[in-house]
């Protein structure tokens, strides 16, 4: 997409289309006042009208934020999709916005513009190449920082689709090889190192937790070490992610209508190479490590069992109870080789750890869990301005009760049906070493990772959650 920036009256407009944002519900200012109010348009969040005759296309934002701005861009870009009479859209001016503001603008076009198309035989492809923003009114930015705005917003939104085209692409097409083959690919198109383990390493390195995991796949399993190592680096971060190519349950075999979707389980995976791509793209002057744990989890002669006692990296014992709660098993290990490899000042895991967290806090927020505020408060500030949604779950030792096994050092699941997201915190809190609890943040993004249907500017399926987050985390951190 070709994004270009005018100070000209709009009047000199030469596109197909015109994008207008109404604040607030507020038609006055508007050219078509009296026809909006006759089809009784209100200007609600995301409510679009298209005045076919004028080629002015309205959408409403509650206000000014750039969350409500970037779903409002989404939508009302989503409402033109594949329509080949608009190749050309131009932006009216929004008087005195800021530069997140016109990021999220940005960002909105690029995420609602986005579709999944790989397995259909007659695609429906966007039309959309050229978007021309106007400025005039606009005394808070230059044109320098409405182009930085750009910058970033094409860097982060394209970064964003990568991660959902991983997470929509099927497990029949995209195994832990595969994953390997995929950041291969990304290390040779930016400057990001690349290390990946595969079973004689995972052996050697005693990730016999997430071997056991792996067994009974005929795809063998990987862990994939991406950096991101500029020169004088302001933090070290380390970020791990879920990469359950498939998720069938293992023995404890998921029922069938839950199984539909758990391709996406590779989605925590999926936005660390999202993430490693946009801040290697921008070139974020801090060391980034993201480590994947890349597995597939199937049933089969060879499958891990419950009643199994695994011996995991850090040398823990874990009774498994129920191989459906693979998820933690994979990342006990990765999550212990990570802190073996790499000292950091702040490490995060991503990944669709639980259900329960989805029952917790619905579909669309991510679940945060940590012993220490400062990791988390990071996160919460970025969720602000990236318009992804964290709440933090809090920990506690009741529930830490609950993992207690009779046969080894910790079950992998619960004892009680309740509390299912903070007890799998909780299991992973005992593979991060003491000297690094307080540096830690699990995210379980099992909720808003992929939704059956459109959202804000998330399309059906894949959202890339974590990506935006994360990357605007590591720029505020630089800032
Ligand atoms: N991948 C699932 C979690 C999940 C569920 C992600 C729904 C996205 C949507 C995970 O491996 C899992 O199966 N967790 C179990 C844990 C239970 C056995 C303690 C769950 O949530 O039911
Ligand atoms: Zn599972
Ligand atoms: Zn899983």
């Amino acid at each position: 997409m070709l994004f270009d920036i005018s100070d000209k009256p709009i009047a000199s407009f030469d596109g197909d289309i015109t994008l207008v944002f109404i604040i607030n519900g507020n038609l006055k200012d508007t050219q078509d006042e009296d026809l909006l109010k006759r089809v009784d348009f209100k200007a609600g969040q995301d409510e679009t009208v298209h005045l076919i005759e004028k080629e002015r296309l309205y959408v409403g934002v509650s206000s000014l934020e750039p969350d409500c701005l970037r779903s409002a861009a989404a939508t009302a870009v989503r409402s033109i999709f594949g329509k080949s009479t608009y190749k050309h859209l131009t932006i009216a001016s929004i008087e005195n916005i800021d530069e997140h503001c016109m990021q999220a603008i940005c960002e909105g076009i690029l995420l609602g513009n986005y579709s999944f198309t790989r397995y259909k035989s007659k695609p429906t492809l966007s039309s959309l190449e050229k978007v021309t923003i106007f400025i005039e009114n606009n005394t808070n930015s230059t044109k320098e920082t409405i182009q930085n705005s750009i910058n970033n917003a094409t860097i982060i939104a394209d970064a964003t689709n990568y991660a959902r085209d991983i997470v929509n692409t099927t497990p029949d097409d995209c195994y832990p090889e595969i994953m390997a083959q995929i950041a291969t690919k990304l290390c040779e198109d930016t400057q990001l190192e690349c290390n990946i383990l595969r079973t004689k390493e995972l052996e050697e390195q005693n990730m016999n937790a997430l071997l056991a995991v792996a067994r009974a796949s005929r795809h063998k399993p990987c862990v994939i070490h991406l950096a991101h190592k500029p020169t004088n680096p302001k933090y070290t971060i380390t970020l791990v992610g879920k990469g359950l190519t498939y998720d069938s349950g293992g023995l404890s075999l998921k029922p069938s209508a839950s199984m539909v979707t758990m391709k996406a389980d590779k989605s925590g995976a999926s936005a660390v190479l999202g993430i490693m791509k946009a801040i290697s793209e921008l070139n974020i002057p801090i060391e980034v490590h993201g480590f994947i744990g890349a597995v597939e989890n199937m049933i089969g002669g060879d499958a891990y069992k419950p009643d199994d006692v695994l011996y995991a990296k850090n040398g823990k014992t874990i009774e498994v109870r129920n191989t459906d709660a693979e998820g933690r098993l994979v990342l006990a290990d990765v999550l212990a080789y990570a802190q073996q490899e790499v000292k950091a000042d702040y490490i995060y895991d991503f990944a669709t750890l639980t259900g329960a967290c989805v029952v917790a806090l619905g579909a669309y927020t991510i679940g945060i869990m940590g012993h220490c505020d400062t990791p988390k408060t990071l996160l919460q500030n970025a969720s602000k301005v990236s318009g992804e949604m964290v709440t933090e779950l809090h920990f506690n030792r009741y529930l830490k009760k609950l993992l207690k096994s009779e046969i080894a050092d910790i079950s992998n699941i619960s004892s009680s049906p309740y509390g299912g997201a903070v007890t799998a915190g909780l299991f992973l809190s005992d593979f991060i070493n003491e000297e690094n609890k307080d540096k830690w943040t699990h995210l379980d993004i099992a909720g808003p990772a992929f939704v059956e249907h459109a959202w804000g500017e998330n399309p059906h399926g894949a959202s890339g959650a974590g990506v935006r987050l994360m990357v605007n985390l590591l720029q505020n951190l630089v800032k």
